[in-house]
């Protein structure tokens, strides 16, 4: 996720820029650039890699000098990492620089438009169109301009505006993108992150959706998008810097589930369009899925089981044979694909060693390789004939949880394109399907507000030798990752069972108050795992269950509940994994383990 951050008042403004990026870098970026005015110009520095180059080139800010300026740490959506993208962006006149979080959904159509009127573009990024626009509307009012722009804008945006004619002013506007203005005496600043700001000021204004605010050194005053102006109440931030990095959470992880509903949004909503998916700007077509008889699902980790929830989905909607494998196995298992087998790779990071290996093996076989990942420019991305981006922003608890439920929505838009575009489902039920993904990231909302619930049934487990999970089709997927992220964080042994399993062998070792969880989402097997947890129940193990409110029944056989929203049964995998991820959570906290960095574990796993 970029980050952004301005200042107007007395002092050198590019110090204050450089420091209030170096408070951003714990979100993670690729690139970083600020925009300073000075007289009657407005002078960019720009690079790629870390802010310590950008302090190396600036002299530490002062090769930039000026009182007014505007900075940002990119983390590349929309083309690679380079010194060209990175923000700010300036007009072609020069007059004006801005910087942006977020992305502009429909900047293609905008690009086009401004290039049909003659204007140039450097980068390849969504953000440069925002800029030109500000060109094309400015009339000598700044505050004008910025509101003509943002009425052509679709998206989700952060914008910090900086205009040469304007030499002491910063607009700076919300749209579905946070946003926080800083009050100081005589000196002003904004941010998109409260840990940019708190060392310099802990007086604080937080913009609302379709409010912008035009600040100058003695003065900030927010506007609706008619021009309106809003009286806005000036509040106390009580948070030190390490607080405001984890936004007040304990741990990023638990900051990153609660993202969830958000990052699930924003990697669907881009990509439907007049109730339909589309997935061809990202280079898929009916007649490329025509061609595919069968799809590998290959990865690591959770990414791998997020390939086995989503491997429901695509055989149940696509009738297309899907099998997973992790990538570890498959890169030396001789894997039988060619140019009819779709490869899908999925990797949060993008630099995965095994999966990498599974990409280029795929590959000298002849077969297409579809990527779904979540850093941009990333080596998996890179490799992979098609890429699909998971826009779940930077993840930093090396535990994957947004990163995970960010796979499984993309597998489930790709599952609902391929069966609308190849005519395997007929348009009510694919109505149906749409609007039942539409509703996931509140679903998931809904899942992530039992926490203060899961909160306290964790000190049940802190103390248990071993947790079972167990489920059938896609909820056996969920249960593996659900095992995952328990062991992974809590130390506690965990496995996860096809419940059919159970009777083959494992049942032996359910005994007298043996901690078992049970996912009862998926409705097509439902009855069957309530079988299961009578068998469990009958050798005195203690069971906890997952399942949605219709299924009431369940409560009489179950020592606990977890009632879980209702949801269409090939998208369950999403909701029921959140109540798992905080499970875990909390049983890792009881147990005072050090969530975030788990021992022995890396973020990403770049050697074999
Ligand atoms: C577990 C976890 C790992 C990763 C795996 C693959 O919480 O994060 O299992 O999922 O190492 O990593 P990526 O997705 O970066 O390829």
């Amino acid at each position: 996720m970029c980050g952004i951050v301005g200042y107007t008042g007395m002092q050198e403004a590019a110090p204050i820029l450089l420091e209030g990026l170096k408070r951003l870098e714990y979100r993670g970026y690729d690139s970083a650039g600020i925009a300073v005015i000075n007289g009657n110009e407005i002078s960019v520095r720009k690079v790629s890699g870390r802010i310590a180059k950008l302090c190396e080139i600036t002299n530490d800010g002062a090769a930039c000098p000026g009182k007014v300026g505007i900075g940002h740490t990119r983390w590349a959506t929309h083309g690679a990492p380079t010194d060209i993208n990175a923000h700010p962006h300036v007009s072609n006149d020069g007059k004006f620089a801005v910087v942006h979080n977020g992305i502009i959904e429909n900047y293609l159509a905008l690009r086009e438009e401004l290039i049909n009127k003659g204007y140039h573009f450097e980068s390849e990024t969504d953000t440069e169109v925002v800029v030109q626009l500000l060109e094309m509307y400015y009339k000598g009012d700044l505050k004008s301009a910025v509101m003509r722009v943002s009425s052509r804008l679709q998206g989700s945006y952060a914008l910090g505006v900086v205009c040469s004619d304007a030499p002491d002013e910063i607009v700076a506007i919300r749209e579905s993108s946070p946003l926080i203005i800083g009050i100081g005496a005589g000196e002003n600043y904004f941010a998109s992150d409260i840990t940019a700001l708190v060392s310099y000021t802990k007086n604080v204004i937080y913009l609302e959706d379709g409010e912008f605010a035009q600040i100058t050194p003695d003065t900030v005053m927010i506007y609706d998008l008619l021009g309106n102006p809003v009286s806005k109440k000036v509040q106390r931030v009580t948070w030190d810097v390490q607080a405001a990095e984890k936004g007040g959470y304990e741990h990023f992880m638990l900051k990153e589930i609660v993202e969830q509903p958000r990052a699930v949004e924003a990697t669907i909503r881009p990509r439907i369009r007049d109730n339909r998916v589309v997935l061809e700007e990202e280079g898929l077509n009916a007649e490329f899925l025509r061609g595919i008889k069968r799809i590998y699902i290959t990865a690591c980790g959770s990414a791998y089981y997020a390939g086995c929830v989503g491997r429901y989905a695509i055989e149940s909607l696509c009738r297309i044979p899907v099998s997973t494998e992790l990538a570890s196995e498959f890169r030396y298992g001789d894997p039988m694909v060619d140019s009819e087998t779709l490869v899908i790779v999925l990797s949060q990071s993008g630099e995965t060693a095994d999966t990498i290996a599974a990409i280029k093996e795929s590959k000298s076989k002849g077969a297409p390789v579809l990527a779904i990942v979540n850093v941009v420019g990333s080596s998996v991305a890179k490799l992979a004939d098609f890429t699909l981006y998971t826009w779940a922003g930077p993840e930093i608890a090396v535990a994957t949880t947004k990163g995970y439920t960010t796979q499984l929505a993309l597998l489930y838009l790709f599952a609902l394109y391929t069966a609308g575009e190849l005519g395997r489902i007929d348009e009510k039920t694919y109505r149906h399907m749409l609007r039942s993904l539409r509703s996931l990231p509140q679903k998931i909302q809904e899942s992530v507000d039992l926490n203060p619930l899961i909160e306290n049934y964790a000190d049940d487990y802190r103390d248990a030798r071993s947790i079972f999970f167990i489920g059938r089709n896609s909820d056996y997927g969920a249960a593996m990752e659900g095992a995952l992220k328990m062991k992974e964080i809590s130390y506690i042994h965990a496995e996860a069972y096809a419940a059919g399993e159970l009777k083959h062998g494992t049942i032996a070792l359910i005994e007298e108050h043996q901690p078992v969880i049970a996912l009862c989402c998926n409705d097509t097997v439902r009855e069957k795992t309530m079988n299961n947890i009578i068998e469990v129940k009958a050798r005195g193990a203690d069971v906890l269950a997952l399942a949605e409110k219709r299924d009431a029944d369940i409560i009489s056989i179950a020592d606990r509940m977890l009632w879980l929203p209702e949801v269409e049964p090939v998208f369950a995998g999403a909701v029921e994994i959140i109540p798992l991820q905080l499970l875990a959570y909390y049983t890792a906290k009881a147990r005072n383990c050090d969530i975030d960095k788990p021992k022995n574990l890396a973020k990403s796993v770049t050697v074999e």
